[in-house]
């Protein structure tokens, strides 16, 4: 069972379920893989530019990153501008953040018309370290070159000791999934086809372009893949980022601790930012401790870190939701929006927001959504794949690729240390064995009932690892989760893992 956020506690289920079969078929001029924040997105705005468009989700709308986001929309984006200013000149600085604030000002439209709580914040990216407030320093620096009036603050209004922060007032939070069902209400009163509970096996051909899944084809002029991590392989995204996850703990307090969306420079990071509640008390919501997917580490031994961290700092806090998410890092730090190779643009992608996608998955999808209409905007190169800003993140993809490839064998040589059929691993655990001539099994205990998978992952091959928060199955090469009985959760992966 999976965790569940705070937001997708709210809002148990899309209100549109079942509202449509569940198949694939027809003729479209787009159809849209993926129904979270840049899927939808994308279909309001090609919908409301007068153009038929299928959804196709998965599972259901809030399912994915979004509905278990913080979803702080701003554009003090922790130190991700001085991320960007060591690897781009400064107009890339400038249109990154030219993209964001279009974004931004989407958003707030649309939560005005839609009758979506938005509230105003500043947002801080604090440090706690000399390291740390080198970073801040940098940060400043860098989101002044990008044409924001940022601010420096000595003391920062946190009840543990800091060395300063970076301050930029009149940011945005919401709910993410309040957002997302306003968005898929929008959509169909467009005319918009959402059909929820189909996973996309292939989309292949052109001209037009067929969608497969096990449940029917539709077919389109133009596909626009909006799954977070493209799930084609076909342009090579996979190789092109690194999955990250992180967790989210919410708490109710006393009283309000935090009068704005906090972000720490320093490693582990903490995120804090409050939420109304629903009974008119606030809720304060602690993130951090993030790791690549599928790493050699205990998941719910980081939930604890948060939570002791927080029992330290917020005495009186008690904790409501626990749960985890994961967002893709590319190299060149730039989000990727636009064709899947170079002149194919019947297929467009859409992902890689370094956990900034609240503003930049509106940006994709403006700038994909621009593309299909023939209406670019002035910024929308620097989000174009293939293009000349991707070199410079050649040297870490380079270097990514080679640790996916000593993980790739790490993953088929582990199992040999551990044969042997074994006892069933304890409740909530999983295993990796070498029970037999051939690949490695994956053996878990959840309610009671043991499970065997193949452990190798039915994307490219590597070997899985257990996740002991979401009792998942998590794919250290490029971050596709397979639930316990094998069914994929998170691609790239499309196919889930064989029965033993
Ligand atoms: C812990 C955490 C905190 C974050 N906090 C913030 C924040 O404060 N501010 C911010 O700006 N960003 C934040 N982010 C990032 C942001 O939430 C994401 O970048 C953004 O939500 C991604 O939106 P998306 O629509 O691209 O992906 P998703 O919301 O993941 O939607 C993709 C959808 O595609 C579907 N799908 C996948 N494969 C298939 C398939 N084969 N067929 C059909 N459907 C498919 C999935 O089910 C899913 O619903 C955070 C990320 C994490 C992990
Ligand atoms: S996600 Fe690519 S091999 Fe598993």
């Amino acid at each position: 069972m999976a965790l569940t956020s705070l937001w997708q506690d709210r809002h148990p289920r899309s209100p549109l379920e079942a509202s449509t079969p569940a198949t694939l078929s027809g003729e479209h001029d787009v159809v849209v893989v993926g129904g979270g924040l840049t899927g939808l997105t994308t279909a309001v705005l090609l919908a409301r530019a007068g153009r038929s468009v299928l959804v196709v989700e998965a599972g259901h709308v809030g399912v994915g990153t979004t509905g278990r986001s913080t979803a702080k929309i701003s554009l003090l984006q922790g130190t991700q501008f001085s991320r960007l200013s060591r690897r781009h000149p400064d107009q890339v600085l400038r249109r990154y953040a030219e993209a964001n604030l279009e974004a931004q000002a989407w958003l707030v439209r649309f939560c005005a018309d839609q009758q979506v709580g938005i509230q105003d914040r500043p947002a801080y990216t604090y440090a706690t370290t000399a390291l740390g407030e080198r970073m801040i320093r940098a940060e400043l620096k860098a989101v002044r070159t990008a044409g924001l009036e940022a601010e420096w603050l000595d003391e920062v209004p946190l009840p543990y000791p800091t060395r300063g922060a970076v301050r930029l007032a009149d940011q945005k939070q919401v709910d993410p999934c309040e957002l997302l069902e306003a968005l898929s209400r929008e959509a169909v009163a467009h005319g918009v086809r959402l059909v929820e509970g189909v996973r996309v096996r292939r989309v292949t051909g052109k001209d037009p372009v067929q969608v497969v899944s096990e449940h029917g084809t539709a077919t389109a002029r133009t596909v626009v893949v909006a799954t977070n991590m493209p799930v084609l392989d076909r342009g090579g995204f996979f190789a092109r980022m690194s999955p990250s996850r992180s967790y989210g703990l919410a708490f109710r307090t006393a009283e309000p601790h935090v009068d704005g969306m906090y972000l720490s420079a320093d490693s582990p990071s903490r995120s804090l930012r409050d939420a109304p509640g629903t009974d008119g008390a606030s809720l304060l919501l602690v993130g951090g401790n993030g790791h690549k997917v599928g790493a050699p580490v205990s998941e719910q031994q980081r939930i604890e870190g948060l939570r002791e961290w927080t029992a330290h700092w917020f005495p009186d806090a008690e904790e409501t939701h626990a749960w985890s998410a994961q967002d893709y890092v590319p190299h060149h730090g730039l989000p990727f929006a636009g064709p899947v190779l170079p002149g194919a643009d019947e297929v467009l992608v859409a992902g890689g927001y370094s956990k900034w996608g609240m503003t930049n998955g509106v940006a994709a999808a403006l700038a994909v959504a621009g593309q299909v209409l023939g209406e670019q905007r002035p910024w929308a190169d620097i989000l174009r794949p293939w293009q000349r800003a991707e070199l410079r993140g050649a040297l870490d993809t380079a270097k990514l690729n080679g640790e996916v490839a000593l993980e790739m064998a790490g993953g088929w040589l582990r199992p040999a240390l551990h044969p042997g059929a074994g006892t069933p691993p304890t409740e909530g655990q999983g295993t990796v064995r070498l029970d037999h001539a051939g690949p490695p099994t994956a053996v878990s205990t959840v309610d009671g009932t043991e499970r065997r998978v193949s452990a190798v992952c039915s994307h490219l091959g590597g070997v899985v690892r257990w996740n002991d928060a979401e009792r998942s199955w998590d794919c250290p090469l490029h971050g596709s989760r397979f639930g316990p009985d094998g069914e994929v959760l998170e691609g790239p992966a499309t196919c889930g893992l064989g029965r033993r």
